[in-house]
């Protein structure tokens, strides 16, 4: 079946985001005596804020009552908006917009696959709205990556089947989220590889249409 429809993940695809999610957490083990050194960035990458918190907590043996962690959840959050609170344009990647406005172009459909509940706040500083017919974040779904959630209604709400999508990806749980769903994956990742991904690039920086050719 043909491509129709492109869905992107937001933080660490799009945008220069995934950085901020990761010192956020830092500060929230420092504050427990523990410093997150960046092999702890990829575990947490990706999930959801309250899945995030119990691998951090099983990773580095820190313990928390279940009042402890809504507050832990709460304070990461506030940090996180800190760090982003100046976000604009600047923050999205090199060849993103030329990308976007190609595939515009083209006639591929386009939506946001983020289980993020600040994707729109996001896009909205970055200027990125407007290149999106659909934007599926933490408010729209109830299960957060691996499920296949996300990205199903992101199908759904574009009006394709799932096979006719491509999907974004920089983390692994993403990357199995889009392949349960039964999409292709493009994997975003600086260092060139990431793990189940179809195809996977370093930067949108002078790609066009055939990276879309399966
Ligand atoms: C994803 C990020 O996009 O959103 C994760 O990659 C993050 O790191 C998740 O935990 C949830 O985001 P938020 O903004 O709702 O805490
Ligand atoms: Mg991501």
């Amino acid at each position: 079946m043909s491509v129709k429809g492109l869905i992107f993940d937001l933080d660490g695809v799009l945008v220069d985001t995934a950085k901020y999610h990761f010192m956020a957490w830092k500060r929230l083990a420092k504050e427990h005596g523990v410093d997150l050194n960046d092999g702890y960035a990829e575990p947490l990458k990706g999930i959801s804020r309250k899945d995030a918190l119990e691998i951090l907590l099983d990773l580095t043996g820190i313990s928390m009552s279940g009042v402890e962690k809504l507050r832990a959840l709460d304070k990461k959050n506030s940090w996180y908006l800190e760090y982003i609170m100046d976000i604009d344009e600047s923050a999205v990647f090199e060849g993103v917009l030329e990308f976007l406005d190609l595939v515009k172009s083209l006639g591929y459909k386009t939506a946001i696959g983020s289980t993020s509940d600040n994707s729109s706040l996001i896009l909205e500083c970055t200027g990125l709205t407007r290149f999106f017919d659909v934007i599926i974040d933490g408010y729209k779904v109830t299960k957060p990556k691996p499920d296949p959630e996300v990205y199903l209604v992101g199908a759904k709400e574009l009006q394709l089947d799932p096979s006719e999508c491509v999907v974004f990806e920089d983390a692994v749980a993403g990357v199995n989220s889009a392949k349960t769903a039964r999409m292709k994956v493009i994997g975003v990742s600086r260092t060139g590889s990431l793990e189940g991904a179809d195809k996977v690039i370093t930067t949108f920086s002078g790609l066009d249409e055939k990276i879309l050719d399966f």
